[in-house]
């Protein structure tokens, strides 16, 4: 449902459709907003993580209590058992200590990290519901899904990275430290010294790769991208004979790739470097200073095995620091980049408290309406058209003229920057977007369909209508027959969109579910333009028959698939040049004379001159090649209606394509 009210966001300002969550519009906050939800868990994690990290680091300790212990016996095996009693308790007590907090950490993460992903991807999704048709025109689907998933796993990758790498690492380090410090302050400052230089350094250092880093991932989506786009177009590299072209051009896309990853691994190697001769530094620093300070007897064994131990532990830890940095801040891009693509001020969004549109009659009206798709360019100046109810109105005018774009205002796509739109008097912004367009019904010219079952695309229509009230939509729409024809008949899945049906066949399934949602208001955007003669006659009188008393609204190309509608709206530029039913508009001999008559010699012109007034058709006046007139004997596709000879019309004239009764 889209909310029915528009409140302030997480900030001041921010243009939320209400209903929709609050998501924050910065990274930190984001990744704060949903840590909060599972706050228990993720401090549950914390702490496990850190007695774990603690047991780990605290085995070299125990080991030094047992060394003294064993040095201290001096092979009394009595006074031996006594003095390692506590030590092996300890050794025995971190190393279990270790392994179950260790593994209930890990518990919490496979159940918390699957659940946190899907609440992100949950929210970002309910989100990106309540952006507008000019948004999703902006952004590709795919890019968006991709981002969504992108941001849901980065989300979680970031709080892992923090609770189960760059957290352990903190415990590790700075125990380590405390242990040395307590064994010599010397050799406890060493560790802290090197400690502070190798973090930093490899923070520095995963900061200046991250642009290589980027730029060799870049390169290999890029690389990917262009397999796709070469495996999709195959069938055209092989129609052209191009498959050499093809390889060729994929070896360009793979060099480039091959330079921006040998930088970037190049990069790496040298972090690596620097890595190794780090830890190097640490092991043979830490093992001269503690021989240094138990040769002048400062330090015990127990603490000199304990200082080896603890620098092991140290630059285990902190080996691959880089590239955890490195992870990190990808992970974090990944939640930038979603963030900042979706989580955006929703463009259209309902008035507080806007009540649901009542449609009564279903009269149609647009006062002074001023709309342009960007600054500087409108499509409509104060433009004023009034629907009254039950009427069947047809916009004609040449490509461009703003058709579509009337359409769309219609069903709030966008709203009008001067002026409004008015269904039965109410102005469709103060009302809420859910009841608009539960009382409309568009049927597009390219339908797409959801990659569910024939069933469930036409039930979209009316969920809760039954099995034989889908059949008998479909049987309306002339589709009940092809689909009986497919094995699994209504159960069959249409494919991506819907691509394994025609396009013929996919309007069909469009029209069965309008007709089943059976709105007081329907437009068709081109609605049959896919069909064949035959089938669309069979449709139009089809729908002539289920929209009777509705108000419709139907955008054609082909004249004569509105030649029968009450009104006919000639659209020129934006404006509106003609307004009449199909007889007077012909008796006036303009603009849409000459578009009938230009249609007659089998197209319409694609030119943006304004058309008409008409010269006398070319091949006389009304000869069609699009449709019979009535009385004429019908040839389906190369009919030749006449129109009269005088400019008087009689009667409305056949229909040209479709009368071919
Ligand atoms: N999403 C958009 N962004 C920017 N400009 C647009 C957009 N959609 C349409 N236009 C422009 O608005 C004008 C009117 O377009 P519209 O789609 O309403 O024409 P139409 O009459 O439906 O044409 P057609 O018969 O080809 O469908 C055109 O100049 C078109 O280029
Ligand atoms: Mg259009």
């Amino acid at each position: 449902m889209v909310s029915a009210a528009s409140t302030a966001g997480a900030d001041a300002g921010f243009q939320r459709a209400c209903g929709t969550p609050a998501l924050p519009s910065t990274p930190l906050r984001f990744i704060l907003y949903f840590v909060a939800r599972y706050r228990w868990c993720y401090l549950a994690m914390l702490l496990l993580e850190t007695a774990n990290a603690s047991c780990g680091i605290l085995v070299p300790y125990a080991v030094n209590r047992i060394i003294k212990g064993v040095v201290g016996a001096q092979g009394q095996s009595m006074g031996l058992v006594e003095a390692l009693q506590t030590p092996l308790l300890l050794f025995v007590g971190f190393c279990l200590g270790e392994l179950v907090f260790g593994r209930a950490a890990g518990a919490i993460q496979i159940r918390l990290g699957p659940r946190q992903r899907q609440n992100v991807t949950r929210q970002l999704y309910h989100y990106l519901q309540h952006h507008s048709h000019g948004y999703l025109a902006n952004n590709f689907a795919g890019a968006l899904a991709h981002r969504i998933s992108e941001t849901s796993m980065g989300v979680t990758q970031t709080l892992w990275s923090l609770i189960t790498e760059f957290w352990p690492i903190a415990i590790v380090i700075g125990v380590s430290v405390v242990l040395l410090f307590h064994a010599h302050p010397q050799l406890g400052g060493f560790a802290a010294l090197w400690a502070a230089g190798f973090v930093g350094l490899s923070y520095v250092l995963a900061r200046r790769c991250q642009p290589h880093a980027h730029r060799a991932s870049a390169a290999r989506s890029e690389t990917t991208g262009t397999v796709v786009d070469s495996v999709a177009n195959l069938t055209s590299a092989k129609l052209f004979a191009r498959l050499g072209f093809e390889r060729e051009h994929l070896d360009g896309v793979l060099r480039q790739e091959l330079k921006a990853v040998r930088r970037s691994n190049g990069y790496s190697e040298r972090v690596r470097w620097f890595q190794f001769s780090s830890a190097a530094a640490l092991k043979i620093g830490v093992l001269w200073f503690a021989l240094q300070l138990w040769g002048r007897g400062l330090i015990g064994v127990g603490d000199f095995v304990m200082a080896v131990s603890l620098c092991l532990l140290i630059i285990n830890e902190a080996r691959n620091l880089s590239r955890r940095f490195l992870e990190f801040f990808e992970y974090v891009g990944n939640v930038s980049n979603g963030v900042s693509t979706i989580v955006r001020p929703h463009e259209l969004v309902d008035r507080p408290q806007a009540p649901p549109l009542q449609v009564r009659q279903g009269r149609v009206e647009l006062r002074g309406v001023d709309f342009g798709y960007a600054a500087g360019h409108p499509v409509f100046r104060r433009l004023d058209v009034t629907i009254p109810a039950g009427q069947s109105v047809g916009l004609v005018g040449l490509s461009g003229s703003g058709k579509s774009t009337f359409v769309s205002l219609l069903l709030r796509l966008y709203d009008p920057q001067g002026g409004a739109v008015l269904i039965d008097g109410q102005d469709i912004r103060s009302t809420t977007q859910a009841s608009l367009h539960a009382q409309l019904s568009l049927i597009p010219q390219d339908p797409t369909l959801f990659h569910r079952s024939l069933m469930e695309n036409i039930r979209y229509g009316r969920p809760e209508a039954s099995d034989a009230e889908v059949v008998e939509a479909a049987r309306l729409a002339s589709a009940h027959d092809f689909i009986a024809r497919i094995p699994e008949g209504y159960q069959s899945m249409v494919g991506e969109r819907g691509v394994k049906l025609s396009g013929g066949q996919r309007q069909r399934i469009a029209i069965a579910r309008v007709i089943l949602k059976d709105a007081p208001i329907v437009i068709l955007d081109e609605a049959t333009s896919s069909l064949d003669s035959i089938t669309e006659k069979a449709i139009q009188d089809t729908l002539e028959r289920v929209m009777h008393g509705k108000t419709v609204i139907v955008v054609a190309h082909r004249l004569s698939t509105i030649a029968h509608l009450d009104r006919i709206l000639v659209f020129h530029q934006g404006e509106i040049v003609e307004d009449g039913s199909h007889e007077e508009l012909l008796a006036r001999r303009g603009a849409f004379y000459a578009l009938w008559s230009k249609q007659a010699e089998g197209f319409l012109p694609e030119a943006e001159g304004r058309p008409g007034p008409a010269a006398e058709p070319a091949a006389g006046p009304g000869v069609m090649t699009t449709g019979p007139a009535s009385g004429l004997a019908p040839r389906p596709e190369l009919p030749e209606p006449v129109l009269p000879e005088d400019d008087e019309p009689q009667g409305r004239h056949a229909p040209p394509d479709i009368a071919l009764a």
